[in-house]
């Protein structure tokens, strides 16, 4: 049986990525990481897709007319790798309709706050300012809206009085680096 093949796309730093690069190396994630997408060519991501030898692709919004044209170009290029699956990680842009249209119940995303609360960019920082005693990570199918989409999976995460953003973002790093392979695993398979 052929295995489901999926693309992360990536902003940032990509430790998301490796997590999943690794379950897949260990065997815990089965299926075929084909390709990353970028929409920040000097991300840190790329070294990392470098050294696992990840086929990559920077695509930048700034060269195309449109944000349809920018996502028509990224289209392609999951259509040439046969993608089935994609899989946001630190990607910070809204899905368009041109994705979503070809990719219908086919993109999840992974979001670091108990959704709906703290939707949108810094969602640690947010739940610090607000004093939660507890937030956590959440995967979700992608939606038009930012960080709406129907609800795969949950974590929690209990802020201690003594605790700092930096100790926080590392908990749900944690956490996220643990819950996302077994997630996408449910879910493409
Ligand atoms: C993660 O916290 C994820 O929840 C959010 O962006 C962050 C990406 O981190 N969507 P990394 O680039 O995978 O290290």
């Amino acid at each position: 049986m052929t295995k489901p093949k999926i693309a992360v796309f990536a902003s940032g730093s990509g430790s998301n990525y490796q997590a999943i690069f690794e379950a897949i190396e260990k065997g815990e994630l089965i299926c075929d990481l084909a390709l990353l997408i970028t929409d920040q060519p000097s991300a840190k991501v790329i070294e990392k897709a470098q050294d696992n030898n990840t086929a990559y692709a920077a695509f930048q919004l700034s060269d195309y007319a449109t944000k349809a044209d920018f996502e028509s170009a990224v289209l392609e290029q999951l259509r040439s790798y046969k993608v089935d699956w994609i899989i946001l990680a630190g990607y910070m842009r809204l899905i368009g309709p041109t994705l979503l249209q070809a990719y219908e119940r086919k993109i999840i995303n992974i979001h670091p706050s108990l959704l709906p609360a703290f939707p949108g960019l810094d969602a640690i920082g947010q739940a610090f300012q607000a004093g939660v005693k507890v937030t956590g990570v959440t995967i979700h199918y992608v939606d038009e809206g930012m960080d709406t989409g129907k609800i795969i999976a949950q974590e929690p995460v209990r802020i201690s009085s003594n605790s700092n953003k930096q100790h926080l973002q590392e908990q749900i790093q944690r956490i996220e680096h643990q819950l996302y392979p077994e997630t996408i695993q449910q879910v493409i398979t």
